[in-house]
């Protein structure tokens, strides 16, 4: 049987992408989006290509709407060999002097980047237990590198609340991979690359190849790392 793979937020951008680069490998794609016709719209464009491609609701950031998903791959399949944690999003009053950013721009990204993300991976890691090699995949940012922003590697960008929720997703991304130790499961968390998307839109790569890390780590063999930092197979300073 194929392999099922759930993206979030697969509608758009370096998900959307994913979910095709593992569809024409053979997956079973399950492309989450909180919205019914943009998430649609995705998968019949997927299907066109004849990639197994379904429609799975999921606003990660809304509890019902996660149990819902988990309850639909549950009856449907019964297990989930990847999950991506793809979803993510930047305040535009994240740009601003650091000590200037409104707690509001936290609590927006830290919803959907950090709090999203732990409840939708504690929501499926039954069915992820399930599988006979899980791979878990927090799609997270070279921006989250507390050793790039102190050795100056990250230059002027500063972001605080996008940058410090995306360290905390790799500290996250730590903790599921220990709880896997001694396990067939993986759990890894990746930078995409500067990617042109409508999250960051003088991104310099494309999609495709921001797309390449999440499908390195999420088909990584089974003797491969468990809780490092990746980009484009290059192991990222924490
Ligand atoms: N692009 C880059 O250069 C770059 C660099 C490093 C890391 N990343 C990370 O890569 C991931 C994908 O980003 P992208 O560049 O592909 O962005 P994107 O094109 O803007 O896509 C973001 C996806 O997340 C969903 N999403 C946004 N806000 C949401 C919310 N509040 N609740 C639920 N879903 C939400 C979007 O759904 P809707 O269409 O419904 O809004 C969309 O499916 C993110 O985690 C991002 O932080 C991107």
């Amino acid at each position: 049987m194929a392999k099922i793979a759930l993206i979030t937020g697969a509608n758009k951008g370096i998900g959307f992408e994913t979910a095709r680069q593992l569809g024409l490998k053979g997956y079973t794609v399950l492309i989450g989006a909180r919205d019914q016709k943009r998430g649609q719209e995705a998968v019949d464009i997927l299907v066109s290509e004849k990639i197994n491609a379904q429609l799975i609701e999921l606003d990660p950031t809304n509890p019902d709407s996660i149990q819902k998903a988990v309850t639909a791959v549950e009856s449907q399949f019964g297990v989930l060999d990847v999950l991506i944690n793809n979803a993510g999003k930047m305040s535009d009053a994240d740009h601003a002097a650091p000590a200037s950013v409104p707690l509001s721009a936290f609590r927006e990204t830290y919803e959907l980047n950090v709090f999203a993300l732990h409840e939708v991976t504690r929501a499926f890691w039954d069915l992820l237990n399930k599988s006979k090699a899980a791979r878990l995949v927090n799609v997270s940012s070279a921006l989250g590198s507390l050793t790039l922003h102190s050795n100056g590697g990250m230059g002027d960008f500063k972001v605080i609340a996008y940058d410090s929720s995306k360290a905390a997703v790799n500290m996250m991304t730590t903790h599921y991979a220990y709880q896997w130790k001694g396990t067939a499961h993986k759990a890894n968390t990746i930078h995409p690359g500067s990617v042109k998307t409508d999250l960051n839109p003088n991104g310099e790569l494309t999609v495709e190849e921001g797309a390449k890390t999440s499908v390195e780590l999420a088909t990584v063999a089974d003797d491969g790392p468990n809780g490092k930092f990746f980009h484009l197979g290059n192991e990222l300073p924490w």
